[in-house]
């Protein structure tokens, strides 16, 4: 009988997770494997909701953005029950394997139920976040950087025109990797991550100083992460409210940016305007460099899983797609490095 793995993705949707969901199926047929897609998240296989994914399901969704089959911030580890109906659902279904395809959140959960209970189950790293150690990038972050850089070029264009400060904020909750990405890649003026916080006053002196230059516009790009700092030693972060949908404790951010404008528009008297690009950063095909990342961690996701591979997650170091555990691709975030943050900075002002 034909062994069957069980494909599921979880926390916010992501350029890219279509093409590893092809490539697990195209990879798992041809070595004679069935794959049955675990319907939005670890949410599925609490409640057992299954549907056959075969290579003609799979067929023309390489370039298409979100998830085909679903996903959800549900943690069955915060769920009355939630564990054993897992591990009874994935016996039920007749799994051999299962693929988990997600953030530090679901890549967690598949950490500590192979750990605790010996789940057989393979991790692909996913975010446009990029905070995942183990691996040096997920897929979904290329396009998440690629749509900011495109959002502060065209931006560009007002600010130059009518003079002013040009604020956008973007996502990456507490790492700054879009913000840093994607400020070198737009030129920006000012750079502001939750890893290194500049204070208000000293981001108001860059801009203050690079009109001095001649220049009457600026860009500066801040991270939703980003704790507003003062040099009087004050911070806080913006928005932090928690969500009945996310089983993970991770409050909304958001907000920043519409502060910030205002701050400088106050301080240094140029008149300033915000744009907040949220979920667009998330939505839409995914790059070429994202499917094919994509689509090489699919691959090896199924040969771990083929090969019995458990407890691992596929992982990209300098060019070579290679096996981690998922207890050290989970361990810690990885966040802006000093290093990086230099190199945004040295076009500062
Ligand atoms: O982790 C991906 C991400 O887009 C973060 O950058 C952001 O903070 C969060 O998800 C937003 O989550 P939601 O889609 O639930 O609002």
């Amino acid at each position: 009988m034909a062994k069957t793995i069980g494909i599921l993705t979880g926390g916010g949707d992501c350029p890219g997770l279509n093409a590893v969901i092809r490539a697990v199926v195209r990879a798992s047929d041809d070595q004679g494997w069935d794959c049955v897609a675990v319907l939005e998240g670890w949410r599925g296989l609490v409640e057992g909701r299954f549907e056959d994914l075969g290579p003609r399901e799979v067929s023309g969704i390489l370039p298409r953005g979100g998830t085909i089959i679903g996903t959800s911030r549900t943690n069955p580890f915060k769920m009355d029950g939630g564990v054993d109906k897992v591990l009874q659902n994935f016996d039920d279904r007749g799994f051999d394997a299962l693929i988990a395809i997600g953030g530090e959140d679901t890549l967690g959960v598949a950490s500590q139920l192979f750990s605790e209970h010996q789940l057989p189950v393979v991790g692909v790293p996913k975010t446009i976040d990029n905070d995942l150690s183990g691996t040096d990038y997920t897929f979904g972050f290329d396009t998440a950087v690629t749509i900011a850089t495109e959002a502060i070029d065209r931006l560009h264009t007002t600010a130059e025109s009518h003079n002013r400060v040009m604020v956008v904020e973007v996502m990456g909750r507490h790492a700054g990797w879009i913000a840093v990405m994607s400020g070198i890649a737009g030129g920006a003026d000012v750079i502001l991550i939750p890893e290194q916080p500049m204070t208000v006053e000293a981001a108001c002196e860059e801009l203050r100083r690079r009109h001095a230059r001649g220049k009457n516009f600026s860009i500066v790009v801040v991270s939703e992460g980003y704790e507003l700092t003062y040099a009087s030693g004050e911070s806080r972060v913006v928005g932090g409210e928690a969500r009945a949908t996310d089983q993970f404790g991770h409050v909304t951010l958001g907000g920043v940016g519409e502060i910030l404008g205002h701050e400088i528009e106050q301080r240094t008297g140029f008149e300033t305007r915000v744009t907040v690009l949220g979920h667009v950063q998330r939505g839409g095909s995914p790059t070429p460099r994202d499917r094919v990342l994509a689509t090489r961690f699919g691959l090896k996701a199924a040969e771990l899983a083929h090969a019995g591979q458990f407890g691992q997650m596929a992982a990209l170091r300098g060019d070579d797609v290679i096996a981690v555990s998922l207890e050290e691709a989970t361990a810690q975030l990885k966040t802006v490095t000093p290093e990086w943050y230099a190199v945004a900075k040295a076009f500062f002002g």
